[in-house]
């Protein structure tokens, strides 16, 4: 029998919590997968009573759950549960009543959905005020810190009032199908495998491209840049999953543990090889969908014109170890690029020999795509179909559609997934302490590296790839992006 639990959402009135968090608990309700007692308690500043947070959540994220799933029966169940507490984070006095309504024993999931600032706040006054019994879990979002003192300050809080165990660091990239998938097809298939090095393959890309802008977060981000908003998290979680050996186990410490190593092995960029490995782009005004877009420095929220933060990132990364020797992981992630993409693509070497008198030596590719359209697709080379052609070659998609292959018919979101295991216990698909801090080392050398060397940020079209000279990264290799 499951345990009776509460969940307590710091920050329930955020954006995250209206377009991910309650929506990833109506789906889980709708499946009938949220334990039978569970409470949902939703805390925020607004004076206001559970009938008015119901009823405001309600137009909120019906919006946003899949149509085919909205039912008024699900939704009554749902809000039955909820609870809304107005409270000010920041004041300690305030959390005897949360203490009061918690009084029963049982398992509480914090969630902070709040700007991190007040992470440290949270915590103590959780820990001061008797809301923490037992088995008393923590979720907490990006970022962990600006860099890695600040990441070590987060963490050792953190740890004064929970043990390890029971800390749910979320990168939600974890909690996509594609990103779990990822692993079985490595760990599940002998014959991808055994050829996942530096004998078969011959380079990696990772690109993260968001098409929105900055613009209201202007002043938040103009104080982040890309590297700690993307590569310190997301980039990194997905290379270390491409790049980690198999853990012995797939237990939470098992992958942990193998990810830190990767992150360990990671060749720092310094003050010699900036230049040479890393690319800095901020976005220009241009065109998205048909329509003119504003600059980075054109955006309202703007408030320092000559500002310099960086939008775009491209970067050549090694591995130092065996299976990597000799391999670039070429990463790039930016704001404003053409569309909205994430994907990694496995490049393989050629053949050393090509038989086959019509056609290039073409190498294979394997293209693991988190969106648009989850997938995996392995491009072939094979014989067209011709009389004419005796043995012409073409390139063809070996294709795992995970709508059309699963009979499902929709993915379901990464929150939750990463519901169900903070509820179940399960935390190997979330991040562990040595992993950001590690994670947090690499991209604290590179940015030093940008500043003490003052590379300059190269503009982009809003709606490109991002600036000629991350072409020039990978170009000069003899290689180019995938398109
Ligand atoms: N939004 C996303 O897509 C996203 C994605 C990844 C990670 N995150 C992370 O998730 C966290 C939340 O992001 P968000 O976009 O949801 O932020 P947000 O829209 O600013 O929401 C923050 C919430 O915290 C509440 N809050 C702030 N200070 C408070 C205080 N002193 N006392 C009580 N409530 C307080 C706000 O209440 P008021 O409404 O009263 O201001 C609001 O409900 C951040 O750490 C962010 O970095 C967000």
């Amino acid at each position: 029998m499951s345990q009776p639990m509460d969940l307590i959402i710091f920050g329930a009135k955020g954006d995250l919590s209206a377009r991910k968090l309650f929506p990833a608990l109506y789906h889980l309700e709708y499946c009938g997968l949220l334990p039978k007692d569970l409470r949902i308690f939703a805390l925020a500043r607004a004076e206001q009573t559970t009938e008015d947070f119901v009823a405001e959540l309600k137009p909120k994220i019906a919006p946003v759950v899949d149509a085919t799933r909205w039912t008024e029966k699900h939704w009554r169940a749902f809000a039955a549960r909820c609870a809304y507490l107005r409270m000010d984070f920041g004041d300690e006095d305030q959390y005897q009543a949360l203490a009061e309504r918690m009084a029963e024993s049982r398992t509480r999931i914090f969630y902070l959905a709040t700007p991190p600032s007040l992470f440290d706040d949270i915590c103590t006054s959780l820990g001061r005020s008797g809301c923490l019994e037992g088995d008393s879990r923590i979720v907490l979002e990006k970022p962990i810190g600006h860099d890695l003192d600040s990441c070590r300050q987060v963490n050792d809080t953190v740890a004064s009032y929970f043990s390890e165990d029971n800390i749910y660091r979320i990168d939600h990239y974890l909690g996509k199908e594609t990103v779990q998938n990822l692993l079985v097809l490595r760990f599940a298939n002998r014959f991808i495998n055994t050829q996942w090095d530096q004998s078969c393959i011959d380079h990696i890309q990772i690109t993260v491209a968001e098409a929105v802008g900055i613009e209201s977060r202007w002043p938040y981000y103009n104080k982040v840049g890309q590297v700690r908003d993307m590569v310190q998290n997301h980039l990194m979680q997905l290379l270390c999953l491409v790049a980690m050996e198999p853990p012995n186990a797939m237990t939470a410490e098992g992958i942990r543990d193998e990810k830190v190593k990767i992150l360990r092995a990671l060749r720092t960029i310094d003050d010699a090889t900036v230049a040479e490995h890393a690319v800095r782009g901020q976005y220009g005004a241009g065109w998205y969908h048909g329509e003119p877009v504003p600059g980075y420095l054109e955006e309202d929220a703007c408030s320092d014109a000559a500002s310099d933060t960086e939008t775009f990132v491209a970067i050549k990364a090694h591995i130092n170890n065996w299976r990597w020797a000799g391999v670039p992981f070429y990463l790039r992630t930016g704001k404003r690029m053409a569309e909205k993409l994430t994907e990694i693509v496995i490049c393989y070497k050629s053949l050393p020999h090509n038989i086959f008198s019509s056609g290039d030596n073409i190498p294979n590719r394997l293209v693991i795509r988190l969106q648009p359209n989850e997938g995996i697709e392995m491009q072939m080379v094979s014989k067209l179909h011709s009389l004419k052609d005796k043995m012409a070659l073409v390139r063809q998609n070996l294709n795992l559609d995970f709508l059309g292959s699963s009979g499902l018919d929709r993915i379901p979101d990464a929150y939750e997934r990463l519901f169900l295991d903070v509820i179940a216990g399960d935390q190997s698909l979330f991040v562990g302490r040595e992993e950001v801090e590690e994670s947090w080392r690499w991209c604290d050398a590179l940015i030093r590296a940008w500043h003490t060397q003052a590379v300059e940020v190269k503009s982009y079209h809003a709606g490109s790839w991002g600036p000629t000279k991350a072409e020039l990264l990978i170009e000069k290799d003899g290689r180019s992006w995938h398109e």
